[in-house]
């Protein structure tokens, strides 16, 4: 069983997959992180996110990891996984996933955790580019403004420091990069289901997807 989720930032994608994969008891796959752990180490080495060759050289030398049953991920065997949610990460991010000798490796590596057996994956191409083949597929939305709420609070939250203001401008400006690269762009694939969750609590979007699951006959 693959399915995939797709879509911009914020729309719920790792929560509502994590506890689709949990309820399926199948693993699940945060493609974000494998970029984000990508843009830390170039950042990590003093090299610019526009220098694209040391990037790309940098994205085929690494060495990731998943450990999908603790939620963490490995680069180079140091555990990045609080470390790829700063903010100089997430400003780095949309530069170097959009060069392809990144997302040629990234995807590689993609699919060869697929090849290991079902999975809940998500990202910005898995419909489209990782798995076309993958039974179910679904483009998770919600208005930019909704989003760009959910993270104030996650951050508010979390004890940090969040303007409203500079988040909205933040996930747009990375929505617009996402959507507009060559290669590999934000898009509905085709064959995807569109679920808008703006005014869905995180629960309700998961029952949605295991619904279109089961309706599948998965
Ligand atoms: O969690 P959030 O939506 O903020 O982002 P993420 O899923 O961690 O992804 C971070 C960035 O990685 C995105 O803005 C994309 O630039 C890139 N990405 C991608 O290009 N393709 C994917 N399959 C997954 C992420
Ligand atoms: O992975 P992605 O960037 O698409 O979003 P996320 O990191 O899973 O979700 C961003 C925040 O929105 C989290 O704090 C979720 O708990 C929250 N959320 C929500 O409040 N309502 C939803 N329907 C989906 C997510």
């Amino acid at each position: 069983m693959q399915i995939a989720i797709d879509g911009p930032a914020g729309a719920g994608k790792s929560t509502v997959a994590k506890i689709v994969a949990d309820r399926l008891g199948i693993p699940y796959l945060d493609t974000g992180s494998m970029y984000r752990a990508i843009a830390y180490q170039v950042l990590k080495s003093g090299i610019s996110a526009e220098n694209e060759e040391e990037t790309v050289k940098i994205a085929s030398a690494a060495n990731i990891s998943l450990d999908h049953l603790n939620n963490r991920i490995y680069c180079d065997g140091q555990d990045v996984t609080n470390e790829i949610r700063s903010a100089e990460v997430t400003s780095a991010v949309s530069i170097i996933s959009a060069y392809p000798g990144v997302r040629k490796r990234l995807v590689e590596l993609q699919r060869e955790e697929a090849a290991k057996g079902n999975v809940v994956m998500d990202g910005r191409d898995i419909g489209t580019v990782v798995l076309p083949q993958a039974p179910v597929k679904i483009f998770l939305t919600a208005s930019l403004a909704e989003r760009a709420k959910r993270r104030w609070h996650e951050l508010q939250k979390a004890g940090k420091a969040a303007i409203y203001e500079t988040i909205y401008c933040d996930i747009e400006k990375r929505d617009a990069n996402d959507r507009s690269r060559e290669y590999s762009p934000l898009k509905v694939a085709e064959d995807a289901f569109v679920l808008d969750t703006t005014a869905m609590t995180v629960q309700e979007a998961a029952d949605c997807i295991v619904d279109i699951i089961r309706r599948q006959g998965n």
